[in-house]
């Protein structure tokens, strides 16, 4: 790292210093080397998360956004008046391709909050610009573009954060730490679930339509087959659809499953089966309505339920959480907080451990600053984030396998080396059905860029 010298200097050459990378990747160290310096961010994607994510690293006051991109002119006008309110009245240029944003080469930090079917091209492009990357769960749409962004983000020397932003909460680093210190004793069994009653209607139904005015249907479509518009694959709502998304898996088990594999220190699972359908919902999505996996970790076994036809809201207690077996007794980990419940056969030896304490409850709060802000902190001293993309993967490889399993219906083994799916145990039969859920098909033209 050249200390010596300063991000100006640097810009006052003119980029000849080096083409390209070398020269962003000097920017970078000098920057780093200039902690006080204001970061300069670019906004992919401007609906409910892109907003907030730039909300949060503008209320920093570390951070000014440069320029804002959506494929939908409302989206990104509404982002860029959000970004003036909170700057003081300077608004960032709006760009309708994201190029244009890895194109400009003052801009630091891209926020990519697209749908999930865009993340990985996006991604790997903004590598290659040298820009430093904050990317919303889950970080790709397949298996094999997941394991591309690891590759990226290591060969372009990367600073990432994943949106996983449970990892940043207190509570949550208390719950692990209780169980990383062997408190619960030794761990069997986890389960984690996300329930919900939408029933009978679900999102309801639409009638294909022309897209509203100001909107790039075609860009947005991005690498996914073309079809005629439809408002309930589109904003928001998309996240329903294997095209686009993984369904609950992706959408928020990725967020439960994070803390179970972070805290358990388990790579990979080894085997994978989802018995499920869309039951009940009387919409046209194609993610399942009800759904069960059981995975085999090796040393425990994880189960996910997931309903969406049945059971409190995600966000009241009981809605959602996750479950930690151990010899010792029960913890239960949600957003609201976590709760240990001490088994009998340990309560009678007074000398053992906390869990003489048999109901210990400790309250949560989830919020995104602290994760914004340890990404800003490793963006100028260069260090690894809290949910690096290397980590997250096999957190999505776990999330994706479970809809692979559900697609072909039947269960399934993990090779974590050749990163396929076999038959059997020994990994000895390639299950050739499964591997063709590990990748997908991409539209001309918006096909996934080597690295
Ligand atoms: N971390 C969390 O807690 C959390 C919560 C919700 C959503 N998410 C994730 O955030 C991402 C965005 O979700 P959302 O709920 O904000 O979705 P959304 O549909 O509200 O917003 C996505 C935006 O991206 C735009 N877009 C689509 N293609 C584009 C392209 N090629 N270039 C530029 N813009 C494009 C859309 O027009 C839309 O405005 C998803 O990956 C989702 O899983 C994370």
């Amino acid at each position: 790292m050249n200390r010596n010298v300063t991000r100006r200097e640097l810009l006052s050459t003119g980029g000849t210093v080096a083409a390209g990378l070398t020269m962003n990747t000097l920017l970078r160290e000098a920057r780093a080397a200039e902690a006080n310096e204001r970061l300069t961010i670019g906004v992919i994607g401007c609906g409910g998360m892109g907003r907030y994510n730039m909300d949060c690293m503008q209320r920093t006051g570390q951070c000014d956004v440069a320029a804002v991109c959506d494929i939908d002119r409302q989206q990104a006008e509404r982002t860029a008046a959000r970004s003036a309110e909170l700057a003081g009245g300077h608004t960032p240029e709006i760009v309708p391709h994201y190029q244009r944003i890895l194109d400009r080469k003052d801009i630091d930090i891209v926020i990519i909050a697209t749908p999930d079917h865009w993340h990985a091209i996006q991604f790997l492009n903004a590598c290659a610009a040298g820009k430093d990357i904050y990317c919303e769960k889950p970080c790709c749409h397949n298996i094999r573009e997941g394991r591309r962004m690891v590759d990226a983000t290591k060969k372009y020397g990367r600073v990432v954060q994943i949106g996983t932003l449970q990892r940043s909460q207190q509570h949550f680093q208390e719950a692990r730490d209780f169980i990383q210190q062997g408190k619960l004793g030794k761990i069997t069994m986890t389960h984690t679930y996300t329930y919900e009653n939408e029933s009978p209607q679900g999102m309801g139904n639409a009638p294909d339509s022309e897209p509203p005015s100001g909107v790039d249907y075609n860009e947005w479509l991005g690498p996914a087959p073309l079809r005629p518009f439809n408002s309930r694959r589109f904003h928001g709502s998309w996240r329903w659809y294997f095209d686009y998304a993984a369904g609950m898996v992706g959408d928020w088990n990725v967020h439960l499953q994070d803390i179970i594999q972070w805290v358990m220190r388990t790579p990979y699972p080894v085997s994978v089966n989802t018995e499920g359908g869309h039951y009940v919902l009387e919409d046209d999505r194609d993610t399942s309505d009800t759904m069960q996996t059981v995975y085999d970790f090796g040393s425990y076994v994880q189960t996910f339920s997931m309903r969406k036809a049945s059971g409190k809201p995600w966000y009241v207690p009981g809605g959602h959480g996750m479950d930690f077996y151990g010899t010792n007794g029960m913890l239960h980990l949600s957003r609201s907080g976590w709760r240990i419940e001490g088994d009998e056969v340990n309560w009678s030896d007074r000398d053992n451990h906390e869990l003489r304490t048999p109901n210990f409850e400790a309250k949560g709060r989830t919020v995104y600053e602290p994760h914004v802000q340890d990404f800003i902190d490793c963006v100028r001293t260069r260090k690894t984030t809290i949910a690096p993309i290397e980590e997250h993967y096999p957190i999505v490889v776990a999330c994706h396998l479970a809809n692979v399993s559900y697609l072909a219906k039947h269960k399934i083994f993990w090779d974590r080396e050749k990163e396929l799916c076999f038959k059997d145990r020994k990994l000895t039969v390639l299950d050739q059905e499964a591997n063709e859920y590990l990748g997908r098909e991409y539209r001309k033209g918006y096909e996934l860029p080597e690295v």
